[in-house]
């Protein structure tokens, strides 16, 4: 049996990268008062259909939906967004205040699956609701430059913008563009004559080569932006320079979903081949309403996991130690039954311990495990030292040598050891 296409495993041998993520994602998150909230995997399909828009590759070709037994279309959510905003409207979690939350875990999307793209993919994304100043735009994208710098992934990773104004603007736009595009009807595929009618600015997003002439030459949503998006876009900027954090304004940036408006924004590397936006987001300042709330300025990202991870991968950063500290090595049933007692007390005693006890054997083959775990140190319980209530403590990696303790002892004498590796590490 297969996984199915598209849906991976992430391994033992990967997981040190992923723990690495997901710690520093949660201390910037933290640092920024950003409040974490569980979503089910699972959504009414209607969510996704009213919120990322109907007209989208996502809505139209990529989503799971299946009816459950009741007969209601259910789909597995491809985004954590539209799930964010029902259920901080459900539990009147913005209603009149400020709220800043964050997300992890898997989307779905049946797209063709190649690398840094798959069906079952991770998120973890945060949204901010009732802040209307660019200030929030700004220090969402600053949690974004602090993230890539802690990992060490900054000098790989930039940063694009752009802005699509209000919907009043768009809408000004969108006739200006349907004219023009009307005029190159002929030059039109088959896709973008379809968006014609149903949803233009997309059209402006299509990747065919063919269409990028015409696309190039199309007039721009920046020259028919209102006054108001022209001064936030204008104030972030000031924001993110007096901040140092570097930008490219992309004004054929339009993202695909469809509930943004103002700023939108994509981290983007060229050391990962197509799929190399490890990030985006923007502003959503009409989807609270949208969904039944009231009108409620948003702005929020979602970094895509496996595509950062390859990235710190490709540069080598390594991730938090996972090997044993220590391996227990014990000879003998008696040994054994005392090495899992020994075990039982020192993990109460030094809760962060990583201990693995060995799983019998020869004395030799034990030791070859504890080798090959990489623990430090092996815990060895033989017939003399138990004799004496005593215990064999080898370096594994040092030069330590070995030293012979009571057992009433190890635990203080690991613990002293793992406070000082920890001061080490900090
Ligand atoms: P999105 O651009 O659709 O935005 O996805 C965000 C990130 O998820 C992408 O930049 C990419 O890194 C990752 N991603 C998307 N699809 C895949 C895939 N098939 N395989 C691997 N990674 C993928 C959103 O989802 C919005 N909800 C972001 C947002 C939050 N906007 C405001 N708040």
């Amino acid at each position: 049996m297969q996984a199915v296409r598209g849906m991976h495993d992430i391994l033992p041998g990967e997981i040190s990268l992923w723990r690495r993520l997901e710690a520093e994602l949660r201390r910037v998150l933290d640092g920024h008062g950003y409040q974490e909230i569980r979503l089910p995997l699972v959504e009414r399909t209607e969510l996704f259909a009213r919120s990322i828009g109907e007209i989208t590759d996502i809505v139209e070709k990529e989503m799971y939906t299946f009816e459950d037994r009741n007969g209601d279309s259910l789909t597995l959510r491809p985004e954590g967004t539209a799930g964010c905003v029902r259920a901080a409207l459900e539990h009147g979690l913005i209603h009149n205040r400020i709220q800043r939350l964050w997300y992890s875990g898997p989307m779905f999307r049946h797209e063709r699956p190649q690398k840094g793209r798959y069906r079952q993919f991770y998120q973890t994304g945060a949204e901010a609701f009732g802040l209307a100043a660019p200030e929030v735009d700004a220090e969402l994208i600053i949690m974004g430059a602090e993230l890539w710098r802690r990992l060490g992934i900054a000098p790989l990773v930039r940063l694009e913008i752009n802005t699509l104004g209000s919907p009043e603007a768009r809408a000004a736009y969108r006739e200006v563009l349907v004219e023009y595009l009307r005029d190159h009807y002929d030059r039109l595929d088959e896709d973008s004559r379809r968006r014609l009618d149903l949803n233009p600015l997309r059209v402006l997003d299509s990747k065919n080569p063919d269409m990028q002439p015409l696309i190039e030459a199309a007039p721009r949503l920046l020259d028919h932006l209102d006054e108001e998006s022209r001064d936030h876009f204008a104030r972030l900027e000031t924001l993110l320079q007096g901040a140092g954090v570097a930008y490219h304004f992309n004004p054929c940036l339009v993202r695909g979903l469809d509930y943004y408006n103002r700023t939108v924004f994509e981290w983007v590397t060229d050391a990962l081949g197509a799929q190399g936006t490890i990030c985006a987001g923007g502003r959503y300042d009409g989807l609270v309403a949208q969904l039944g709330g009231r009108p409620t300025p948003a702005c929020g990202f979602a970094v895509g996991m496996e595509r950062v991870v390859a990235l710190m991968e490709q540069v080598g950063v390594s991730g938090g130690d996972e090997a044993p500290h220590a391996f227990a090595v014990a000879a003998g049933d008696e040994a054994m039954r005392a090495a899992l007692l020994l075990g039982m007390r020192l993990r109460r005693e030094l809760p962060s311990l990583r201990l693995v006890n060995a799983p019998g054997g020869s004395l030799k083959s034990q030791f070859k495990k504890a080798d090959r775990s990489g623990a430090r140190w092996a815990l060895v319980l033989g017939e003399d030292e138990l004799e004496h209530g005593e215990v064999t403590v080898k370096d594994l990696r040092g030069k330590a040598g070995q030293v012979r303790l009571p057992q009433k002892q190890l635990s203080q004498w690991l613990g002293h050891r793992l406070a000082s590796e920890r001061e080490d590490m900090q």
